[in-house]
């Protein structure tokens, strides 16, 4: 659309006899005189001002303000004698686009005429030029914007609820929803509605649905033909249309669907996985369509920029919504895969069944409690939701490497494995019985050596002494069933041990033995527990293996950690722990939460055979005295027992 073309001349600069020229090419003429400048004031063409000199002296404030406005639709051609305009103010020069000296010939004015619209037009064309080109770049860089926000949205609820919210920020929308294609039920295609905004409604209750896909409602119609649907008002539908527009809504929350976009998000494979529906774009974004005439007044129709706008965005969108899908099925997986790796450790050492999934949930709940706290040691420690994810994650692997630790060893639950016991007791069982042959022999020789009437009173002394003789083996036998419980072994009872394996039998083919081989006594002679050293090595190298397996795992950088905070959780602060005997200074602090939590959830767990719950106020004592020994953190104990952070896992004890 051309802009109207006027001239406004100096009374004595002589145009008029180029009226009709000048009107035959669209320009109107126009005296600068006081009646003329309320038209002027107001006028919205392309102006050009044909003065003189005289006229420039003589104009006064008002006048010189009217000609050399900073208005780009007008410009200044200049009549003197001497190329420079007498009466101009500084900076009004910039203003004129052409000195002309009189006298000014019929051609020379046309063509300076025609130069000086020629001039506008450009500047105008520039003008929308660079003005188009801002609104652009503005859409660009919220585009830009909003492709970052969204692709930096982990959270998936949120990110649908940003990219609802976001185009209809970038529209002016009132309203809008958003649908996704669900290909996940058996029962068919449908369509889930999943969520709605509009500021005209506030508190509007929503809970998504699922709809059948069929093309005889809009979001299904674009959903099923990957086409867009641009509605002026919703209520006025063509008829030889598929889709039908649902007035449910409109007449539940008395609202007026007007204007409406319906476009498919389509993934970078041109594949619709969703559909978004904008609604009643405005003129003004803060109105607040509270009746059908306002409606009328500020809904307006979505325009090809829009559109492409919002098709740009689409796309985006459902690139992200990918991504984020993508993203939550690789944690699902890996939470899968920890939860099978859990039960893997569970089902090879039933009694610690739980122990993992507790570790977790109270050294979490411990780090929690330090993130809090405002004062002493910790108070500027603070933990992300990642890190807190990665402790969760050490916690539920941390003993992961019981794995590698043989069955029998894991789940030993007396000093003698239980097929080694039975082993000693057929051993004393035949040792009986040798002692019974051998008095008996002792009798044959009574009958062959004595009278018959002395028989009685020797058989009784021989009864006698084997009746001592098998009371001291079952008192053995009691000794050695008494010193395979994992109680404290006492010294008197380690003594005993050492003279009931010093005594000697003999086989049935005459060898002599033991009562108890040096493997026996080693392994009752254990003084706290039920392990050797190799075996408590072993049951250490858990810590190591949990490590070397967690260390295979490419953990993304957020959880680079874990492996680390699960190696340290038998260490000590004083460094007598195993198996970095890192100090104090070196063991991070995760792991320092982990080891309280560890050795509180080993004391008071219910499911061990080989030893009993320890109630929680005799486990917090334990513990206590751990803290003593600078063997665990005073400051992190302190919180777990002040905040109750233990309650987490329940009733124990
Ligand atoms: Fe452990
Ligand atoms: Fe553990």
């Amino acid at each position: 659309m051309s802009a109207k073309l006027f001239i406004y001349h100096a009374s004595d600069v002589i145009v008029r006899p180029f009226e009709t020229l000048l009107s035959e090419e669209g320009i109107c003429l126009r005296e600068i005189i006081p009646s003329a400048f309320e038209e002027l004031r107001s006028c919205e063409g392309l102006k050009l001002f044909l003065i003189n000199d005289r006229f420039a002296e003589e104009m006064n404030k008002d006048v010189s303000d009217l000609i050399f406005c900073s208005d780009s639709s007008s410009a200044v051609i200049c009549i003197n004698g001497d190329q420079k305009q007498k009466g101009l103010k500084p900076g009004d020069e910039e203003k004129v686009f052409l000195y002309l000296k009189e006298p000014v010939n019929e051609n020379e004015l046309l063509k300076a005429i025609k130069s000086g619209f020629g001039y506008l037009h450009s500047k105008l064309e520039c003008e929308r030029l660079h003005s188009s080109l801002d609104v652009r770049t503005r859409e660009l860089s919220s585009l830009n914007e909003i492709g970052i926000a969204l692709s930096s949205e982990q959270d998936y609820d949120k990110l649908l609820e940003l990219i609802l919210s976001k185009s209809r920020e970038i529209t002016n929308c009132d309203a809008g929803s958003l649908y996704l294609l669900d290909n996940t039920k058996d029962t068919g295609n449908s369509l889930i509605f999943k969520l709605v905004q509009n500021d005209s409604l506030a508190n509007l209750e929503f809970k998504e649905y699922a709809l059948p896909l069929t093309r005889s409602s809009l979001a299904g119609y674009v959903a099923l033909t990957g086409e867009f649907v641009n509605l002026d008002d919703a209520h006025n539908i063509p008829e030889d249309v598929d889709y039908t527009f649902n007035k449910a809504f409109d007449v539940k929350f008395n609202y007026r669907t007007k204007s409406m976009l319906v476009i498919p998000m389509k993934d970078h494979k041109n594949k619709t996985i969703g559909v978004l529906q904008l609604i009643n774009r405005k003129k003004s974004k803060d109105v607040i369509l509270t009746s059908d005439s306002v409606v009328e007044d500020e809904v307006i129709s979505f325009d090809d920029k829009t559109f492409g706008l919002i098709n740009s965005l689409a796309s985006q969108a459902a690139v992200s919504i990918e991504n984020s899908l993508l993203y939550q099925n690789i944690q699902n997986l890996f939470e899968g895969f920890v939860k099978a790796s859990v039960l893997a450790i569970e089902q090879r050492d039933p009694s610690t069944c739980g122990h993992s999934e507790r570790v977790s949930v109270l050294t979490v709940g411990l780090a929690e409690v330090v993130d809090r706290v405002s004062s002493g040691k910790y108070k500027d420690l603070n933990f992300s939701r990642d890190q807190l994810k990665e402790i969760r994650y050490a916690g539920l692997l941390h003993d992961f490497g019981k794995v590698g630790v043989r069955e029998n060893v894991l789940v030993k639950a007396d000093k003698l494995y239980p097929g080694e016991l039975k082993y000693v007791r057929s051993r004393f069982d035949f040792i009986k019985k040798s002692m019974e042959c051998k008095f008996l022999e002792k009798k044959l020789s009574i009958i062959n050596d004595k009278k018959p009437d002395d028989y009685q009173k020797y058989f009784k002394e021989v009864d006698n002494e084997l009746e001592g003789e098998l009371q001291k083996l079952n008192s053995y036998l009691r000794s050695i069933e008494e010193s395979n419980i994992p109680t404290i072994l006492e010294d008197g009872l380690f003594n005993e041990l050492k003279n009931i394996a010093d005594n000697v039998y003999r086989d049935y083919s005459g060898e002599e033995h033991n009562y108890l081989t040096p493997y026996e006594l080693n392994l009752l002679s254990i003084r706290k527990g039920t392990l050797d050293e190799n075996e408590r090595h072993e049951i250490e190298s858990h810590v190591t293996h949990s490590y070397e397996f967690l260390k295979k795992i490419p953990w993304t950088k957020e959880f680079e950690n874990v492996p680390d905070i699960a190696h340290a959780h038998h260490e000590k602060l004083n460094g007598s722990g195993y198996p970095l005997e890192i100090n104090e200074e070196k063991i991070p602090i995760q792991s320092k939460m982990m080891a309280i939590t560890d050795i509180y959830d080993a004391l008071t767990a219910q499911d061990r055979p080989y030893k009993k719950a320890v109630p929680v106020e005799k486990a917090l004592d334990i513990i206590g005295y751990e803290v003593k020994g600078n063997l665990v953190d005073s400051g992190l104990f302190d919180m777990f027992v002040k905040e109750k952070v233990y309650e987490l896992v329940g009733e124990k004890g």
